[in-house]
């Protein structure tokens, strides 16, 4: 097998802007004017997705993440581009489909494995743990159509996961689950990363994207929008829908004199702001604040701290007296870094404002985080080493 296993290459979807029936020949005549309209609800998508790739989707309502799913798994087909897959899919879509509502969970078992390529033979053995794991063997001989949403979701993806796909594509079916099947599921989806195994799915929970992806795929009308990690996706996605958070958000200092601009971090001082850098390029971040005299007269020194994931402090960079303003006002104060360590990973600042006797002022901490990119793929850290390996006892 390749390294890639899902490819997309310029891939657009249009579906006619109309589905009512003119009534009328004078509603059908303006009816068909309208319809000459195409909606695409894909366009130009392209984009590669490796073997062992947990990659989330995320979009605005309408932003065309189902159906890109249902492209990706070859059940709607594209109206233009090609997709291409490597290895056995597995799909959870919307609810219900690839469920036929008269037959009973045991008949649908058998029917969606089918659809997914399994003889009845190999069903039948896999048939008691995907009913165990759907916690279904009460209602399985119930037609399906009396199944609850989380019920639904509960056979679909214990079927999904069952089949041994090497592909698993999930709507964002799995959140109708209860805390309990969601974990079940959480912990299933982390045993298929560990397989190796090659995950898409969509979901509408930032943390989600955030703990499960490595990447995420932004999509905005149909269109990619952004591609990369999740954090960064998640924060293009918040501010696409306007819930992004403000970055500066006034801190009470003493007598509310203190408040703290927006946080720019770049590649020099008083550079256009970045968001991702490079392990071991220079790096500046310039913090905007305003004083009152009081807190000017108060201020001793500035301590900014790098954290790393989980507030790890990675290093800290202090500014005293000569350094700091010496008038009330606004001030912006530029930390420059060099050369920045080889940390790879997410980081965000906090800035501790103090006074001689190292008294805590005020502190703010900047909801942004910038991005640390480096060739070596696992770990924080890339370090070189030898391995010996040595026999102590035959056998
Ligand atoms: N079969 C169809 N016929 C016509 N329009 C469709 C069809 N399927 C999807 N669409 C349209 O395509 C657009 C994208 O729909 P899609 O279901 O992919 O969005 P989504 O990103 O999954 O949204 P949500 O977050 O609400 O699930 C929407 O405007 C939708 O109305
Ligand atoms: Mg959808």
């Amino acid at each position: 097998m390749t390294d890639v296993a899902i490819t997309a290459h310029e891939v657009s979807k249009r579906f006619a802007s109309h589905t009512e029936r003119a009534t009328s020949i004078k509603e059908r005549l303006v009816r068909r004017k309208a319809a000459s309209v195409d909606f695409y609800a894909l366009r130009d998508v392209s984009l590669e997705i490796a073997h062992g790739q947990s990659v989330g989707l995320i979009g605005a309502n309408g932003s065309g993440k189902s159906t890109l799913l249902k492209v990706l798994a070859g059940i709607l087909r594209p109206t233009e581009g090609t997709v291409e897959a490597r290895g056995r899919i597995a799909s959870l879509l919307e609810l219900g489909a690839g469920f036929n509502g008269e037959l009973s969970g045991r008949e649908n078992i058998y029917l969606n494995a089918s659809l997914l390529g399994l003889t009845r033979r190999e069903t039948d053995k896999l048939y008691d743990s995907i009913v165990e794991f759907a916690e279904l063997a009460e209602f399985i001989d119930n037609p399906v159509k009396h199944y609850s949403s989380g019920m639904y979701v509960r056979l679909g993806f214990s079927v999904a996961v069952h089949v041994d796909p090497d592909i698993l594509l999930v709507d964002e079916v799995l959140a109708v689950g209860d805390e309990h099947f969601q974990r079940k599921c959480l912990n299933k989806i982390a045993e298929f990363q560990q397989a190796g195994k090659t995950i898409l799915f969509v979901s509408h929970s930032p943390d989600l994207i955030e703990k499960v992806c490595t990447r995420a795929i932004l999509l905005d009308h149909g269109q990619v929008r952004f591609d990369g990690d999740p954090y960064f996706a998640v924060a293009e996605l918040q501010k696409l829908l306007g819930t992004d958070r403000p970055d500066s958000i006034p801190d009470e200092g003493p007598e509310g004199e203190i408040t703290f601009g927006p946080v720019v971090f770049s590649d020099r001082p008083g550079g256009p702001g970045m968001s991702v850098f490079p392990a071991g390029s220079a790096f500046s971040a310039k913090v905007e604040m305003t004083l009152g005299a009081n807190s000017v007269k108060a201020l001793h020194t500035v301590r900014t701290v790098v954290l790393g994931v989980g507030d790890i402090p990675i290093w800290v960079m202090t500014a005293t007296d000569d350094d700091l303003p010496d008038g009330p006002g606004t001030w912006e104060l530029d930390f420059f870094v060099p050369q920045s360590p080889p940390v790879k990973g997410r980081f965000v600042l906090i800035i501790q404002l103090f006074t001689e006797d190292e008294e805590l002022i005020t502190y703010h901490r900047t909801q942004h985080a910038f991005g640390v990119e480096s060739e070596h793929k696992l770990g924080i850290i890339g370090v070189d080493y030898k391995v010996g390996s040595t026999q102590v006892a035959t056998g």
